[in-house]
């Protein structure tokens, strides 16, 4: 039998977001929710996350650690990969600082959010999208995003994709806060993020630096070099591919 890390699952037949349910209503430690029908879900930076019903899965996690809420970002974007290669989906990657996509496209992005008590974090939010059955005319006005329909060809049933995430989750979950193995999952994080190279924009300020990627720390801190060879340390802003 697989480990699993959460002490509570609850399944919503609609919400309008799951980080705004786990957020507004006093859980305890360890609980996930889902649901495949997710009506406002949000993004990072103030953006909306587009969802359409029973093709979506929105998933939340809320955790208590004292460890900076980059590691969770980091075991929910490694368990997507891994799961990702189970359904033999070689080109997926991650985006920095919290996407995961397939070639050019995105499949999934996480929304992490914190509840503070005292000055210090009490609560960390964990939110996942992934496009599980969209087809093409989903996307007519998201031309960069893609779904594991569109990945594989193939319909997938979306109680399985949840609980096989869902297992992949706990493993890395565990691996983290457990056996507290940080080592490995950078090292695992900066190989799915294929840096080596990478041609970026930064848009940070109003203000656009072009450069490449050149490594990242153990933090999760991107670093990137200019044109002009100038080391930035990346933690806000928008990175955008070339
Ligand atoms: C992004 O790409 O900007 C992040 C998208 C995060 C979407 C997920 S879906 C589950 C959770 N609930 C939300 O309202 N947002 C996150």
């Amino acid at each position: 039998m697989s480990y699993d890390f959460f002490k509570q699952e609850i399944y919503l037949k609609k919400i309008d977001s799951t980080n705004n349910y786990l957020k507004s209503t006093h859980f305890d430690e360890n609980i996930i929710i889902y649901t495949f029908n997710q009506t406002k879900g949000r993004g990072r930076r103030n953006k909306e996350w587009l969802d359409f019903k029973n093709k979506n899965l929105a998933v939340s996690f809320l955790i208590k650690s004292p460890l900076d809420p980059f590691w969770f970002i980091c075991a929910a974007s490694l368990s997507l990969i891994d799961l990702l290669k189970s359904l033999n989906i070689k080109k997926s990657w991650i985006k920095w600082p919290n996407d995961i996509y397939i070639d050019d496209k995105k499949l999934s992005g996480i929304l992490a959010e914190t509840i503070w008590y005292q000055g210090n974090i009490q609560r960390i939010i964990i939110g996942i999208g992934i496009n599980i059955n969209n087809n093409i005319d989903d996307f007519v006005d998201l031309k960069s995003a893609t779904s594991l329909y569109l990945a594989t060809g193939k319909k997938q049933k979306l109680k399985m994709i949840y609980q096989n995430y869902k297992r992949e989750l706990s493993r890395w979950l565990l691996e983290l806060t457990e056996n507290k193995n940080l080592d490995l999952i950078s090292e695992k994080w900066k190989e799915a993020s294929y840096i080596s190279d990478k041609k970026i924009k930064w848009i940070i300020n109003n203000e656009i630096i072009s450069g490449n990627i050149h490594d990242i720390k153990e933090d999760g801190t991107l670093i990137i070099k200019s044109i002009n060879n100038i080391l930035y340390e990346v933690k806000t802003g928008e990175v955008i591919l070339e």
